[in-house]
């Protein structure tokens, strides 16, 4: 860390507690990861929508947006997609202190990227593994990448000339091949509210 010597964390009077206190909810970090084309962008825009029509205080980060702003300097090489799961752990972090449940769906394809965002995270961290083999991500194909990756025109595309390497332990499994996105939505909401209910 650049300036370790000289800067010193300033507490504040007011406690994440305390904030959760006013929402009515603990703050929460979802992440979902899979291949691109697995369902995650699907299953959380559904989700949030969900979530916020019962009042809940949720956003949404997704990989494709965050990559037009903050994260436009970045492309896809391991070291950019460290350092793009790196910037959004952190703001993970500071919208979960601050008492929201935030959706964050990344492909985040290495199991160090998403330990990182775990730690990150602490107790109030949920991996979900939105599952959805390759073969079946190439035929949705939805943006239509497999197709140009497979052509030699996308370098490092996941899967096909990057890794992903499956969540060994994830705390839910939503399998897009073996179920609608209306049963994976559910499953993923019910896990939320019960992981984000203040005690
Ligand atoms: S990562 O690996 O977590 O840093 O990726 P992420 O920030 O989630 O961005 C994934 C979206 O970028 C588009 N895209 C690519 N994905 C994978 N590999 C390559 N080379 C690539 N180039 C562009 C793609 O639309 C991904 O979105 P999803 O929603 O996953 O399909």
């Amino acid at each position: 860390m650049k300036n370790s010597g000289n800067i010193i964390y300033h507490q504040g009077k007011v406690t994440k507690e305390d904030r959760y206190r006013v929402l009515g909810q603990k703050g929460l970090i979802v992440w979902l990861t899979g291949l691109s084309g697995s369902g995650k962008s699907t299953i959380a825009v559904e989700t949030e929508k969900i979530l916020n029509g019962m009042g809940k205080a949720v956003y949404r980060l997704d990989g494709d947006n965050i990559r037009f702003g903050l994260n436009s300097d970045l492309g896809f090489s391991e070291k950019d997609r460290f350092e793009n799961i790196r910037r959004i752990s952190e703001v993970c972090a500071l919208f979960q202190d601050a008492g929201l449940i935030v959706i964050a769906s990344f492909i985040s394809p290495l199991a160090k990227m998403r330990q990182m965002a775990r730690e990150k995270g602490k107790e109030n961290f949920i991996e979900v593994y939105v599952k959805a083999d390759l073969e079946t991500c190439i035929k949705r194909d939805p943006k239509g990448l497999y197709c140009k990756a497979l052509n030699g025109e996308i370098q490092e595309f996941t899967g096909i000339s990057a890794p992903y390497e499956e969540p060994e332990n994830p705390d839910l499994v939503l399998d897009t091949q073996s179920n609608s996105p209306e049963e994976c939505v559910k499953m993923l909401v019910d896990k939320i509210l019960e992981m984000s209910k203040l005690e």
